[in-house]
């Protein structure tokens, strides 16, 4: 019992998707509080997999599934999300799905913008998924962007993409040379959209706070990671959301005092999609053995995944950012086979040792990590159920997870599955 904050302490892509279905079994509510179908969320069951961008990844184990107020949610990848789900049997109905009122509509000019903007910057780009993301966030704060409330009234609806698109259209149009926006177009298409999602939306903050006065156990899914937070990730290279804890109770309308524990989700390795400063990167043979082993290609966009070394400064930073309870480490199945496993204990800033995460890119850049060696085990230990029978090397890097980060490592994942899972505390019983 109880509420449980889940998010990704790296750059992303730890296995959310994975654990949140694993432990929506346990709650009754699951709820996505920021970022949009940027999120790749990969589930596999009874060996079927299933990719979700902005459904919450507890909608396969038929739990209340909310799209918190911080989300910014693409209308046309919801209704296609939904419709995909329903044709693999699952039930999607407004009772087991509820999208809040307050949420941010992703408009086609934000996607228009997102590409303008990365094909401007050149070399220099972040590398966003696309999906309009960024410019979303900018209008939200600007305070020119349509909510759902708002595209729920078709005349105010109308009214204010008309005007946004005057500004727009001149920027896609004068500025970076693209092609622009038809207002009237985008007007029809959405209120078609609005007609599909009108069920689904409500005041989520307080549906949620009715069950939490019930004893309901909610669970917070994270998406994007600690590291590409827009305030304490590797600025500018991050997402446009905040991406940390803290902001499961803004991003959807609950307070402070209703969560009682934060799980980190950790990649036994480390990836990054996207550019960007990442100090344990292999550019070798065994960063491509993790790539190819842990088929890391990105569940958005199908990129193919940087790899590298644990780095416990990065972990270490994600536990106090995010206040960390316990630990969920996956994929140790992928380090099977490799000789001598690394874990980076610090950074070496021309001679000077670190051990918090430098803001200054530039400092950043020339960290060399310092590596701790530790014997790495040959066999598959993706049916092992229980801890003790893991080889002694895994134990042994297991624990030194602990040691060094301080957070109790709760779970285990040893494969993509459901089932593949060492439980060594589960946080929900
Ligand atoms: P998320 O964005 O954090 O939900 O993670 P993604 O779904 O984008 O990427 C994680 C990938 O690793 C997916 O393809 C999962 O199916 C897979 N995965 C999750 N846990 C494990 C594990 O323990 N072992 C292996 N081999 N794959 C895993
Ligand atoms: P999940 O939830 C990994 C990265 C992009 C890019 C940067 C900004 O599946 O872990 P954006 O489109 O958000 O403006 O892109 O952030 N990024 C992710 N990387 N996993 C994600 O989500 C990501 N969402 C965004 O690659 O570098
Ligand atoms: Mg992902």
């Amino acid at each position: 019992m109880g509420n449980f904050v889940i998010i990704g302490t790296q750059w992303g892509d730890e296995g959310k998707g994975k654990i949140v279905d694993l432990l929506a079994e346990y709650a009754d509510f699951v709820v996505r509080f920021q970022g949009g179908n940027n999120a790749g969320h990969t589930m596999v069951v009874n060996g079927e997999k299933f990719i979700s961008h902005l459904v919450p990844s507890g909608i396969l184990q038929n739990k209340t599934c909310f799209i918190g107020n911080g989300v910014v949610v693409d209308p046309e990848v919801l209704i296609s999300e939904i419709k995909y789900l329903q044709s693999k049997g699952v039930d999607v109905s407004p009772k087991y799905l509820r999208l809040s009122e307050k949420a941010q509509v992703i408009m086609p000019y934000h996607k228009s913008l997102d590409h303008a903007r990365e094909a401007r910057k050149g070399d220099n780009k972040i590398g966003t998924t696309g999906r309009g993301i960024g410019p979303c966030y900018e209008d939200k704060a600007s305070r020119v962007g349509i909510r759902f409330v708002e595209l729920l009234k078709p005349k105010t609806f109308a009214e204010t993409v008309r005007t946004v698109l005057d500004e727009k259209n001149y920027q896609l149009k004068h500025y970076f040379g693209v092609e622009t926006v038809d207002a009237e177009a985008v007007i029809k298409q959405y209120l078609e959209y609005a007609e599909f999602l009108a069920p689904y939306i409500a005041d989520t903050s307080v549906e949620i706070m009715v069950g939490i006065k019930q004893l309901k156990s909610v669970l917070f899914e994270g998406a994007q990671g600690t590291h590409l937070d827009i305030d304490h990730g590797t600025y500018p290279y991050v997402t446009s959301s905040s991406t940390v804890s803290g902001n499961a109770c803004c991003g959807s309308g609950v307070g402070p005092k209703d969560i009682d524990g934060v799980i980190g989700i950790v990649k036994a390795y480390t990836t990054r999609v996207g550019a960007g400063p990442f100090p344990t990167e292999l550019l070798d043979e065994t960063g491509d053995y993790m790539q190819s082993k842990g088929a890391e290609f990105g569940a958005t966009t199908g990129r193919r995944r940087r790899c590298g070394w644990l780095d416990m400064v990065i972990l270490n930073n994600a536990a106090r950012l995010n206040g960390l309870t316990g630990v969920v480490l996956t994929k140790m199945d992928v380090l099977g086979g490799i000789e001598t496993l690394k874990i980076c204990t610090a950074y070496n800033y021309n001679g000077k040792i670190l051990e918090t995460v430098p803001t200054d890119l530039e400092i950043l850049a020339q960290c060399v990590p310092v590596y701790e060696e530790m014997p790495g085990w040959d066999e598959d230990i993706s049916t092992i159920k229980e801890f003790k029978d893991l080889p002694l090397n895994a134990k042994r890097y297991i624990k030194r997870i602990e040691e060094l980060s301080r957070v109790p490592v709760d779970i285990v994942s040893v494969g993509p599955g459901r089932e593949e899972t060492i439980i060594i505390n589960n946080p929900f019983v």
